[in-house]
């Protein structure tokens, strides 16, 4: 590990993505989120992205110079909370 101190402040705690990591990409040019998303793996873990996406928005916003509500949030796929088997198929109402 170097001396970074961006590399002990964690993203993503899901995927174990680091601040260093999101403003090196970047740095590099890539400022789509769903990019940055492909290529870190943010908003794929347990939490569907409820902590780091907003996180990442914002930090592309600072470095961009782009308002936070221009920057547009990934699709979600899947549930964003766990949701019983039941649910899906209709068999049970969710709670
Ligand atoms: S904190 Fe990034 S997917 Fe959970």
């Amino acid at each position: 590990m170097s001396d970074d101190p961006r590399e002990r402040i964690i993203i993503c705690r899901c995927n174990d993505v680091t601040l260093k990591d999101i403003e090196d990409i970047i740095d590099s040019g890539i400022t789509d989120i769903e990019e940055i998303k492909r290529l870190t793996r943010i908003g794929m873990g347990p939490c569907q992205g409820r902590t780091c996406l907003p996180l990442v928005a914002g930090i592309i916003a600072r470095k961009t110079g782009k308002k936070i509500e221009e920057i547009e949030l990934p699709a979600t796929r899947v549930p964003i909370r766990p949701v019983p088997m039941g649910v899906l198929a209709g068999d049970m109402d969710e709670e």
